[in-house]
């Protein structure tokens, strides 16, 4: 069976009103395409929560600065499509920029709380971008439920804080890290690195689950992490740090669960990774 594939969101919005019709929960899986196992992974993880699978493509031209690889991420329509075929998707909804964004478009929403620090550091424009298009998208298809993964750790907190503030009617789940044999995340970014960098980008992981385990003091442990990354041959670290977990404030006394999070580059590729931390 062809995967239907809706490009307007209009015919979305008519196969979901068929569904919803029949009284069937509608999942959404956003994307960016460039699918990985980790995307698929997000598929399986969010079936047992819905009767029907939207996975949309889109890749959001507003999360992307002028200087970053918009023109350049990854594409490739027919591999995502013949990989999505095989899988628990119900249908596509992969529409152009200009169905997403008419002309005129003005709206902007304006993030602090999770947002602020980390990523906004390093990417000012960026959650911005996200919520923008994840509002739109979780409008667009009345998803009762929607998942992310938590490899962007930082981006699954600001859309559930989002998601709570604004009151949308939706069920956010986050998605377990997917990793290669190595450890490294699976990204589809990782298409960037070069046969050189790729035995370093491995090491990220182990130097992560060391800052997550560290009794050391946590300046201390975060010190010790930037050193190693540097000396694995990482030519720069844009953070790693240990968190708290729910609002990615500096841990204090109320803190119940901490995250370790670490962003470093190998020239122009930044390679993020998290996992809990003592
Ligand atoms: O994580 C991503 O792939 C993107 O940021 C998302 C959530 C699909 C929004 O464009």
């Amino acid at each position: 069976m062809t995967l239907p594939v809706y490009r307007t969101i209009a015919d979305m919005r008519a196969q979901v009103a068929a569904w919803k019709a029949d009284g069937l929960r509608v999942g959404l899986v956003p994307t960016m395409g460039a699918l990985h196992q980790g995307h698929l992974s997000l598929i399986d993880e969010i079936a047992p929560h819905c009767d029907r699978i939207i996975t949309s493509i889109f890749v959001n031209p507003t999360q992307f600065a002028a200087h970053e690889d918009l023109d350049t991420y990854p594409r490739d329509e027919a591999a995502d499509l013949a990989a999505l075929e095989t899988g628990k998707a119900d249908c596509v909804f992969a529409p152009g920029v200009a169905e997403m964004y008419p002309d005129g478009f003005t709206t902007a929403i304006v993030l602090d709380g999770p947002a602020r620090g980390l990523e906004s550091d390093n990417r000012p424009h960026f959650f911005g971008g996200v919520a923008l298009i994840v509002n739109k998208l979780l409008s667009q298809s009345q998803a009762d439920v929607a998942i992310f993964g938590e490899k962007d750790y930082q981006q699954l907190r600001v859309i559930r804080r989002m998601v709570r503030d604004l009151d949308l009617p939706v069920e956010i789940l986050g998605g377990p890290i997917i990793r290669e044999a190595d450890g490294l995340a699976m990204s589809s970014r990782n298409v960037y690195l070069t046969e050189a960098q790729r035995p370093i980008a491995a090491k990220l992981n182990g130097i992560l689950k060391t800052l997550a385990h560290s009794t050391a003091p946590r300046d201390v442990a975060e010190e010790e992490a930037r050193h190693a990354l540097l000396a694995a041959g990482f030519t720069a670290v844009d953070y790693a740090t240990i968190r708290d977990a729910e609002t990615l404030a500096i841990p204090d006394d109320n803190t119940i669960e901490r995250r370790a999070l670490i962003v470093a580059r190998l020239g122009d590729v930044r390679l993020l990774d998290n996992m809990a931390a003592i």
